[in-house]
């Protein structure tokens, strides 16, 4: 049976910006329809190169930013229409872990009040009970007890996001959204955390969305991975599928610029052409049409569709060209 803990549907995220002091508004398309299913116990991992949206996307799914457009459930419930105190239920099932220990973490608290504030928040424990419960939280994460006083300031960036982690997990979440949560720490330290992550997936059935540019990051934790361009979804599919054979061109590009993660690409075109497009001002066709190696002239003007193609959702044409 499956559990769906988190899902979009056609999820969208519009920005207004003025380009000029006396120039009209316009709208940034940073999410442009993403939808996916995510089950207990998964990885969904996003990848994409800078600027794609995978941030956008983090915000949108737990709500810091409301997306625009498109429906959003959390453990199968929609959350629009939803009174103040179910909306507060829901939003304990998801919860976030960000990119940069340091500036997520407030350095005037201990770990003690960083860890037990969510529970003062949404529980009527008492006082000895959230101490114990932090104590364990600790533990679990692999801070030891007598760190319970210090500041943020006096631990490393790999405890640091350990104690991060820890905060996500205080109020027993279904799903962690974790946006880049090693790519500011030591190669070193990486793994460790990265293992940590998995060890507490296990043991707390957590779904994970995991965002990351890095690819052999994304093959060692991820069921499925979404690749993303210009703020739309253009493969989606089980992580071996898609990395086996990738069939989206931009997904080929981002293997090949990895070799090691597939080493029949080796040889093949590693950097798209040209600048990254704005999302302020998207080309026509295919997103992807002026960067792509494969673009044949209806590539300018027909978009493509993001369809099944050999057991994976891809946006290109000529998807069963690419094998
Ligand atoms: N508040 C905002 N106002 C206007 N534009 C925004 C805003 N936030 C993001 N954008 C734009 O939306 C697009 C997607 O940004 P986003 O931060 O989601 O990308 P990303 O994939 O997380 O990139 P990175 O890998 O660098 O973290 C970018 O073009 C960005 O400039
Ligand atoms: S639709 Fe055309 S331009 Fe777009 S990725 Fe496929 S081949 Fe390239
Ligand atoms: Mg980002």
């Amino acid at each position: 049976m499956s559990d769906v803990v988190l899902e979009t549907v056609g999820l969208r995220k519009h920005y207004a910006v003025r380009r000029g002091l006396f120039k009209p508004m316009a709208t940034v398309r940073a999410l442009d329809g993403v939808s996916f299913r995510l089950e207990a116990g998964r990885t969904l991992a996003v990848v994409g190169e800078s600027g794609c949206g995978k941030s956008t996307l983090a915000r949108s799914v737990t709500m810091i930013e409301p997306p625009t457009e498109g429906r959003l459930l959390y453990d199968g419930r929609d959350l629009t229409g939803r009174s103040a105190p179910e909306m507060k239920e829901l939003r304990r099932t998801v919860q976030m872990v960000f990119q940069n220990p340091y500036g997520s973490l407030n350095p005037r608290k201990t770990v003690g009040s960083i860890l037990g504030e969510p529970l003062v928040i949404n529980t009527g424990l008492s006082k000895a009970e959230r101490r114990e419960r932090v104590l364990a939280m600790m533990n679990k994460v692999g801070l030891r007890s007598d760190q319970i006083d210090r500041y943020p300031h006096m631990f490393s960036g790999g405890q640091r996001q350990r104690i991060a982690i820890a905060r996500a997990l205080m109020l027993e979440p279904r799903v962690v959204v974790a946006d880049e949560p090693v790519s500011a720490l030591d190669v070193s330290i990486q793994a460790q955390v990265l293992n940590l992550m998995m060890d507490l997936q296990e043991e707390m059935k957590l779904a994970y969305l995991f965002i990351s540019h890095d690819l052999s990051v994304v093959r060692h934790l991820a069921d499925d991975v979404m690749v993303m361009y210009l703020g739309r979804p253009v493969e989606h599919g089980p992580k071996d599928v898609i990395y086996d054979r990738p069939r989206h061109p931009y997904t080929r590009i981002l293997m090949a610029a990895t070799p090691r993660v597939n080493p029949a690409l080796r040889g093949e075109r590693a950097v798209p052409r040209g600048e990254l497009p704005s999302p302020l001002n998207p080309p026509p066709g295919c997103p992807f049409h002026k960067r792509c190696p494969h673009a044949r002239p209806n590539c300018a003007t027909d978009v493509p569709a993001l369809r099944e193609v050999d057991q994976r959702l891809v946006a290109c044409h000529y998807a069963e060209e690419m094998a």
